[in-house]
């Protein structure tokens, strides 16, 4: 069994107010305002309808395109899905101990961990979570590391005082850092591009190991890190770790992307590292980046394109963009906006606030999805309380149907990619277990049950036979794993360059 701590969480800065209690009052006679007729929102989402569905047919054109990109990527260097193998060789035995630091730098947060792997798949965390700022993720590069540095430096001090860090040990770390990262050797990645938002001058094209060593030796931080992983990765070994069965990783967050175990046999491009061909190396798809640039295979629409070119990175990250929690609530804003100019909904009203980029959290869509009162009361409130827009139940209704047609064209494209990993690996016939985590998938209801319902259209019944489950913490459970697994195997004179 698995003893967490989260007992010294920091939050730093304001965390959203998303999940506070929504003010559900109306406050003035709605009816009195003009709105949409009935008729007009029907037929606006008859067209959005047909904007957004993907049918079973156009998810196995997507399947096979995919899976194309995935070969291309284990091919050559420097494709578009870079597949990049993660010197993670093989699974976890559960036999794995020792204590071990994780920091996980991947989306909202900066975690620091300390994880005692205690063997059997049993382990203990301790850990703390440091929110980052907007600024953070846009300022130098090797400031965010000193950032993260001065936090894990802080954590290891309160926790040398309370007795669970033995003073003068230099405790081996996992860096979670998951953005696509190109890796030589397993305590090395070129951080290849920014993804989710961040933007930090300075980073991109270079070691993120370096530069982070350079942050902990600038605040004396008693660590060494042995390992640099993706959260995917982290999560296909921490899966794995305690539930065999586990074959695939997914994370559906801020970001999206999926982790495997490949061949190295099958991945040409490292062939000349001299790995036994048989072994097995984890590959960290950045399958996020799925049709970027020519835009070939993903139906995308007017609103997924503006949400491309007002990105920091246009052209990128063609996939997440139509898929992660970063971007769905601002697809259904936008959509709200081009209404409001058409002057279908809120004439008369002041839509300041629901005009402003990114103010449509994903999370709200979750919850207009999940309202239970026949009123909806909770979308009554999210716009009242967030945007201060008076909404008719027919718009309520509407808005709800286009969160449902957001959230499905997100769980089924999804769908896609777990497909084409599943039949490239032929895991379909004996089936596998795919370990899934992030806010989406952990959040948005009927999320995972649209993902299954996605795969059987795509294979049809024997869909059945691929099962998404929540899966282990990877960035700091996994990350920890990682470290242990790469200390044995270096230990053991196993590809000790590698
Ligand atoms: C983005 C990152 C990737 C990460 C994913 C989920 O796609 O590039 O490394 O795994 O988000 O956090």
């Amino acid at each position: 069994m698995a003893v967490r701590h989260d007992s010294m969480s920091a939050l730093i800065g304001t965390p959203p107010a998303v999940h506070s209690t929504l003010a559900y009052t109306r406050t003035s006679e709605v009816e009195d305002l003009p709105h949409a007729t009935k008729k007009k929102m029907a037929d606006h989402l008859r067209k959005l309808e047909a904007m957004f569905t993907i049918t079973p047919q156009r998810m196995r054109m997507i399947v096979e395109a995919f899976k194309d990109t995935l070969e291309a990527g284990l091919q050559k260097p420097a494709q578009v899905v870079p597949m990049i193998p993660t010197y993670v060789f093989g699974w976890p035995t559960a036999t794995e101990t020792g204590e071990y630091l994780a920091v996980d730098l991947g989306g909202t947060n900066l975690r620091v961990c300390l994880v005692r792997l205690t063997g059997g798949g049993k382990f203990e965390i301790t850990q703390s979570k440091y929110r980052l700022t907007e600024e953070q993720k846009q300022e130098d590069g090797q400031k965010l590391f000193d950032f993260c540095g001065e936090c894990l430096k802080v954590f290891i001090d309160v926790n040398i005082e309370n007795g669970e860090i033995t003073k003068g040990k230099i405790l081996p770390l996992g860096f979670t850092f998951s953005y696509p990262c190109s890796q030589d050797r397993i305590d090395h990645g070129e951080l290849i591009r920014w993804t989710k938002g961040f933007g930090a001058p300075n980073t991109e094209g270079r070691d993120v190991v370096t530069m982070f060593r350079k942050s902990l030796a600038l605040h004396g931080v008693p660590a060494e890190i042995v390992a640099l992983t993706c959260d995917t990765t982290g999560t296909l070994i921490a899966s794995h770790y305690v539930n065999p069965a586990t074959k695939i990783a997914c994370i559906f967050g801020t970001g999206c992307n999926a982790a495997y175990m490949e061949r190295v046999g099958d991945i040409p491009k490292i062939a000349h590292l001299g790995i036994d061909p048989d072994a097995q190396i984890a590959i960290n798809c950045e399958w996020g980046a799925f049709d970027s640039f020519e835009h070939e295979h993903l139906p995308r629409t007017k609103y997924d394109i503006m949400i491309d070119e007002s990105s920091n990175k246009p052209g990128e990250q063609a996939f997440e963009k139509l898929i992660s929690g970063r971007y769905l609530g601002e697809i259904l804003r936008l959509v709200i906006c081009q209404l409001i100019d058409e002057g279908t909904v809120f004439l008369g009203q002041n839509t300041y606030k629901i005009e402003i980029p990114y103010s449509f959290d994903t999370a709200f869509l979750s919850l207009m999805e999940s309202d239970p009162t026949d009123e909806l009361l909770m979308i009554i409130g999210i716009f009242t309380h967030f945007f201060a827009l008076e909404t008719t139940l027919a718009e309520r209704q509407f808005f709800r149907a286009l969160a449902k047609l957001v959230g499905r064209r997100a769980a089924r494209l999804s769908a896609c990619g777990i497909a084409a990993i599943v039949s490239k690996m032929g895991y379909l016939e004996e089936g596998c277990s795919v370990g899934a985590d992030g806010s989406l998938y952990n959040k948005y209801p009927g999320f995972a049950e649209r993902i299954h319902e996605g795969l059987q259209d795509i294979f049809g019944e024997k869909g059945r036979n691929v099962v998404t489950h929540h899966a282990e913490d990877g960035s700091g459970i996994g990350s920890a794993i990682v470290a242990a697994m790469t200390k044995i195997r270096k230990d053991a004179g196993l590809y000790p360059n590698l």
